[in-house]
């Protein structure tokens, strides 16, 4: 059975990626042979602009793990990213032509597979576009796979996403995941970093979230992460901190069922969102 295409939220457009070529799981082959060479110079330019601002203000674990992606001036090839990341933390990168639903996402994760879009945006777009493309997921997403305890926190994650999807959370999660993988800051000795993938991806917010006076900036707390809405297309007006991945990986350990099941009886009588 082929793919069937996916979109959140709603959209002008239909999904930019071709769902025909992907296998029941989403996930397809780099189609490397596809890439133009305007691709390969959006890639170039799109890494060149983001190398320049990753120090101090990224993460020590994510600045150590960059060179890791291999060649910044084309566009990696997933097979060779993936002979480095098998040795390093048993996680593999795959192939999806775009956003996929909950269950088959969540499942590659308990697998150790991280999908990652294979397009590219079109040099048009090259300031801002709202979908995940192979710049965000490669970029922002697969050097933290290369240390230790954030793959296998990346992995519960998965395993904890299956769960939320039989117990009806998977809003709820999905928020803990936007304010810690997506858009989480950590206090290093130097200072405060970005490690989620959306800021350490993006110009504007990597230095919004690091810098500026405006955000509020919250020890992490997974029921008040839960309980914040996000926005998808602004900077965030409140970032989650936490000191170490062990940090992350200890407060998503315990058993998230009785949280689901307050948050839940909460939002039926309309008091959930706390900001
Ligand atoms: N501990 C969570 C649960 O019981 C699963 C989880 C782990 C969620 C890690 C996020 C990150 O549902
Ligand atoms: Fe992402």
């Amino acid at each position: 059975m082929a793919a069937e295409p996916v979109v959140y939220g709603a959209s002008e457009r239909p999904p930019r990626g071709d769902y025909a070529r992907a296998n029941a799981d989403y996930t397809c082959a780099q189609d490397y042979a596809a890439y133009t060479s305007e691709d390969h110079d959006t890639y170039r330019r799109l890494y060149a602009r983001q190398a320049a601002l990753v120090p101090g203000r990224a993460c020590d674990e994510f600045l150590a793990a960059l060179p890791f992606l291999g060649a910044s001036d084309h566009i990696p090839r997933f097979d060779q990213i993936n002979e480095r990341l098998r040795r390093a933390t048993g996680w593999e990168i795959v192939g999806v032509p775009g956003l996929i639903p909950e269950v088959p996402f969540f499942t590659l994760l308990a697998n150790r597979k991280f999908p990652v879009t294979d397009w590219i945006r079109t040099a048009a777009e090259f300031d801002y576009i709202v979908e995940p493309y192979i710049f965000h997921d490669l970029f922002g997403h697969v050097p933290l796979l290369f240390n230790p305890v954030f793959a296998d926190h990346m992995q519960q994650y998965g395993k904890g996403g299956l769960k939320a999807h039989r117990l009806g959370a998977c809003e709820l999660l999905s928020r803990l995941y936007w304010y810690t993988i997506e858009f989480g800051l950590i206090r290093q000795k130097d200072g405060l970093r970005a490690y989620g993938a959306g800021i350490i991806s993006s110009p504007g917010e990597l230095r919004h979230a690091v810098e500026s006076a405006e955000p509020a900036r919250l020890p992490l707390e997974i029921e008040r992460a839960m309980r914040t809405r996000y926005k998808i297309d602004s900077f965030q007006q409140t970032y989650f901190v936490i000191d170490s991945f062990q940090e992350l990986f200890d407060k998503t350990a315990p058993d998230f069922a009785p949280i689901y099941a307050r948050l839940i009886a909460l939002q039926g009588r309309g008091r959930m969102v706390a900001i």
